[in-house]
């Protein structure tokens, strides 16, 4: 049995203004299809899982996002958490609902915010992904090649010499290296970015956190006998609070022994930010990505999203700007990755 996990609990603060804190990247829209990427998401792994064995794990806050974005998927599979614990516990809480359900099975785990440009490929990965996870204890990771040391990321040093049908043996993850240790995984060139996609079986997976986080399997089991009973509702409000916070990456996957990856040759995006718009958006013969009522002038390379007014440009170059309601961006495609900033001194001067 294949079920998969969508991770849709993130703040996502990097498309502001037009993500928001009620609006985060997973639910816009960031392709000329119009399709939300958290739709997206769920049509891509559609191929290998039924919609009735998809969960979207988020906050509760977004569940009704959630039910609006994706209609046909049953409600009892939105899995709403009271507060934000990060990754692990969000997955551990994936993991007893299916366990619940089917006892033991193959959990595709996907972040709701990447684009993949050939659904194809991904399609076959993730057959072949499954395919080693449900034969045995592996945890599988799909790599991506690395082409600058991005500190965002996770690390994965595999074994090329020790290839086995279409996966590699893994000897390290290293969750968010410092510039440095980057830049030397690149120059090393036996390390591949973790693409933040993982498939186990949900048996596997409950046992790492029974080995490596155990406080947290405690929680997540008096959560899992509380499934489908008319107490879990308030055993999840008392219990998921107390889990720790932590991402899986630091807290299983750094630690885990028994990780395997397989390339990930699918046009991997994580569209970090408005520069990878000006990347996935179709450009006008400028080179430019314009929304709404433009006019350019002499505009060469920028990303331009209106909302009601009228923007004119004149002159520009690799700039950015993203006007709505009652905020408007303006920054260059060099700086867009550091909106963090803005929102940060928003938050002091309240
Ligand atoms: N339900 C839920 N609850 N989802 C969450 C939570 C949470 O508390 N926190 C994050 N998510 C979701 C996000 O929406 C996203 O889809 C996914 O989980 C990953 O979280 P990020 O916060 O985006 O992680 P990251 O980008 O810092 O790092 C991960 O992804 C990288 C690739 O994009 C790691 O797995 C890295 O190793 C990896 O390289
Ligand atoms: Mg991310």
């Amino acid at each position: 049995k294949k079920t998969a996990l969508i991770m849709a609990g993130g703040k996502g603060e990097r498309f502001w203004p037009r993500s928001r804190v009620t609006l985060p990247k997973q639910f816009l829209s960031l392709t000329d299809d119009g399709k939300t990427m958290i739709q997206l998401t769920v049509e891509r792994i559609r191929p290998l899982v039924e919609l009735e064995d998809v969960y979207i794990a988020t906050n509760k806050n977004y569940k009704e996002l959630v039910k609006q974005q994706l209609p046909g998927l049953p409600e009892e599979n939105i899995l709403c958490e009271p507060v934000g614990r990060n990754t692990a516990p969000c997955i551990g809480l994936g993991a007893v609902h299916v366990a619940k359900k089917y006892d033991d099975a193959v959990m595709i785990v996907l972040p709701s915010d990447h684009l993949i440009k050939h659904n194809d490929i991904f399609a076959e990965t993730f057959t072949n992904a499954c395919a080693l996870a449900e034969e045995g204890e592996n945890l599988v990771t799909v790599g991506i090649t690395p082409n600058y040391p991005e500190t965002g990321y996770g690390y994965i040093k595999y074994d090329s010499a020790a290839k086995n049908g279409e996966s590699y043996p893994v000897q390290r993850f290293v969750e968010k290296p410092d510039l440095e240790t980057a830049k030397s995984y690149l120059a090393d060139g036996s390390y591949l970015w973790n693409s933040g996609m993982f498939v186990w079986r949900v048996s596997t997976i409950l046992d790492c956190f029974k080995k490596y986080m155990p406080s947290t399997h405690d929680g997540l089991l008096k959560i899992k006998e509380a499934v489908g009973t008319p107490q879990e509702d308030t055993v999840l409000e008392k219990e998921f609070p107390n889990l720790e916070s932590q991402s899986v990456d630091y807290g299983i996957m750094e630690k885990a022994e028994n990780i395997y990856t397989l390339a990930g040759n699918f046009g991997w995006d994580d569209v970090g930010s408005w520069l990878a718009v000006g990347r996935i958006k179709q450009n006008d013969e400028n080179g430019n990505v314009v929304n709404g009522n433009v006019v350019t002038v002499n505009t060469k390379n920028c990303v331009i999203e209106g909302a009601d007014k009228l923007i004119a440009t004149v002159g520009l170059r690799d700039v950015v700007v993203v006007d709505t309601k009652d905020a408007t961006l303006i920054t260059t495609k060099e700086n867009a990755g550091e909106i963090k900033q803005v929102l940060a001194k928003l938050r002091e001067s309240g």
